[in-house]
């Protein structure tokens, strides 16, 4: 067992284009369906980890702030893991941050999870290999095992691991995020696919027909056909949340913002510019479009009312680390 100093890792955040919504087994977190997602350049989390033989538990500071409660549980669950994996039985001193507004809503887990996993198997003094690092990220968060890889990322059926399908230098995509004005407080995705799934009579129509959209998602994306990557990623977001639309009570994401940025997508489709709408656990929209479409897509979405603020992203890196010192 050896402690290896201070070491800091870097993972982008990533947008689902077949979408993961479900579990077949909790205790594990495997999900239900197969999913493929796009890594974001500018949306990362940067995480520090040490190992201090004065500390006897786990010191996690987010964003800032000490963390308590359930994000501090699975931090340490995740941390346990890493520990049994790399037999060491030192304690961390983590320290991770967002780069984007996780208040808005956007997803933090997943960048969050990747890069802790990344950061706390070094800092342990054992590197692991990116697929098992994507595994015990999984099991945090299953969104998080795609963060480990960068460009066009699967997490297939079943699977322990996600695997990169195609680097995004490959194909110069972009993801332009619409950032709506947030409602009520929003049900986490965990719990919101616990309730689909244990209430709602789409969710077995939604586990049915996820792996072909999923597989459709996966053609056209190694055939860099946009068309026909666009109308399954579209079809694959509105399908999961009909599922959830149609769970007791509702569980409604999307508000009127939400809609009016989908049909500005829409405008700008039936004017010329291919751009593609996919919504997650959350109101904002987020739009794929050719890179050198980007400007202008953030720009109609920017005039929408209820958007807030918009981000443009190219395609992000592997998870990987910045410093090392042991
Ligand atoms: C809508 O990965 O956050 O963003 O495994 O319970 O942590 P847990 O769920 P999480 O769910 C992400 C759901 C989604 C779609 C997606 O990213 O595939």
């Amino acid at each position: 067992m050896s402690a290896a100093g201070s070491v800091t890792a870097i993972a982008h955040a990533n947008i689902a284009l077949a979408k993961y919504w479900g579990k077949a087994d909790a205790a594990s977190n495997m999900p239900a369906v197969p999913s493929l997602s796009l890594t974001l350049a500018a949306l990362r989390s940067t995480t520090t980890a040490s190992a201090d033989p004065g500390l006897d538990t786990d010191e996690i500071t987010l964003d800032g702030a000490p963390a308590t409660g359930r994000a501090r549980e699975r931090v340490v669950r995740l941390l346990d893991e890493l520990r049994a994996l790399t037999h060491s039985g030192a304690r961390l001193r983590v320290r991770s941050h967002n780069d984007f507004p996780t208040a808005a809503g956007l997803a933090s887990s997943a960048s969050g999870f990747a890069a802790l996993a990344l950061a706390g198997a070094h800092a342990l003094g054992t590197p692991l290999p990116p697929a098992t690092l994507s595994a015990v990220a999984r099991r945090a968060s299953a969104s998080a095992a795609r963060s480990l890889f960068g460009g066009f990322v699967a997490l297939r059926l079943g699977a322990e691991s996600a695997e990169p399908v195609l680097d995004g230098a490959a194909w110069p995509l972009a993801m332009v995020i619409a950032v709506t004005a947030s409602g009520p407080k929003s049900v986490s995705s965990t719990d919101g696919m616990g309730h689909t799934r244990a209430t709602s009579p789409y969710y077995p129509a939604w586990v049915a027909a996820a792996p072909a959209l999923f597989a459709e998602v996966e053609r056209a994306v190694l055939a860099r056909d946009l068309e026909a990557l666009g109308a399954a990623t579209e079809q694959s977001a509105l399908m999961m949340h009909a599922s959830m639309f149609a769970a007791r009570p509702a569980l409604v994401y999307l508000t009127p913002a939400t809609l009016r940025a989908m049909e500005r997508v829409r405008a700008l489709r039936g004017a010329g510019t291919p751009a593609f709408h996919t919504m997650d656990a959350g109101p904002h929209v987020k739009v794929l479009c050719e890179a050198r479409a980007a400007e202008a897509v953030a720009a109609a979405l920017g005039a929408v009312e209820g958007v807030e603020r918009v981000l443009v992203s190219g395609i992000g890196p592997a998870a990987h680390l910045v410093e090392g010192a042991g």
